[in-house]
């Protein structure tokens, strides 16, 4: 496996998988990779010749009371990582690298569907993500970009943005990975006191019964007046918990398939989590 931190040397690495047609799998993702990570990485494995995963924390996509200082940077550990699951290259730039040289004039920005949900929380969040995230897809040229569904909203954004604009990119949304009390895997799970780790998990239980109730014919307000109950007699701060159709627009009625989406707090920790439910006639 091979490290580059510069645009330079990727390109002069991918420059022969290029020239004869190799498919090149991506997999962006900010480092301190857990097996959500490594899950995206088996993926692209399976399905492509070449499989580039860039670490990269991305300043631009947090806000100024978020976590980018504190964010864990663990390359080491996670190249050892990438090694074992098989990726080829791994894209480590330096934000001088990304963002140095001339300023940077041009966003982008995707309306609609970045108002609310994570977008009301946290402004010009997927700005920064769909900067990040074109900059990167013009550096590799991938075949293939693989996102996680628990970042349901961020992955509607990308396959929006990509759809939008043309990008000759196929985006592919791989199943959540949970830790076997159901707890969704993520990065910012590390920040969790013992105490907290053990109450986290309640979303997934909550989201679980929010699925049993509406097959039982549960009103959807109700149910998801339900998992607000849950969560903050857990001790959640809540920030949403919102239904929505799989294109992210709103819904009233379990009348058709339905995403439920929770971003709750425990402590200063901020866990987002989401479950789509299909409706059978
Ligand atoms: O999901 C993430 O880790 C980040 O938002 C991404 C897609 C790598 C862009 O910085």
């Amino acid at each position: 496996m091979k490290t580059e931190t510069t645009i330079q040397g990727l390109s002069a690495s991918l420059s022969k998988a290029r020239s004869s047609r190799k498919t090149i799998g991506f997999v962006p993702t900010m480092g301190n990779l857990h097996e959500g990570h490594l899950n995206l990485v088996r993926e692209a494995r399976n399905l492509c010749d070449v499989v580039v995963v860039s670490i990269f924390v991305n300043p631009i996509q947090f806000g100024p009371n978020e976590d980018f200082d504190s964010y864990p940077r663990t390359l080491d550990q996670d190249s050892q990582l990438l090694a074992e699951v098989g990726c080829d290259i791994v894209f480590a730039p330096s934000v001088e690298q990304m963002y140095g040289g001339q300023s940077r004039l041009t966003n982008i920005s995707v309306s609609d569907i970045t108002n609310d949900l994570c977008g009301a929380q946290r402004p010009g969040h997927f700005d920064g993500v769909a900067v990040i995230v074109t900059k990167l897809f013009n550096i590799v040229q991938p075949n293939f970009a693989f996102f996680g569904q628990k970042d349901y909203q961020q992955l509607a954004v990308i396959k929006q943005m990509v759809a939008d604009l043309n990008m000759p990119i196929e985006v592919i949304g791989v199943p959540i990975t949970r830790a076997e009390d159901g707890l969704a895997l993520s990065s910012r799970n590390g920040y969790l006191s013992d105490e907290q780790r053990q109450t986290a998990p309640a979303i997934y239980k909550a989201l679980k019964n929010a699925e049993a109730e509406l097959k039982a014919g549960q009103a959807l307000a109700d149910v998801i007046a339900n998992i607000k109950a849950d969560l903050v007699a857990n001790g959640f701060e809540i920030d949403y918990v919102e239904a929505r159709t799989p294109m992210l627009q709103t819904i009233d009625q379990f009348d058709q398939d339905v995403v439920i989406f929770v971003a709750a707090k425990l402590g200063k920790t901020r866990l987002i989590d989401n479950i789509q439910v299909a409706f059978v006639v």
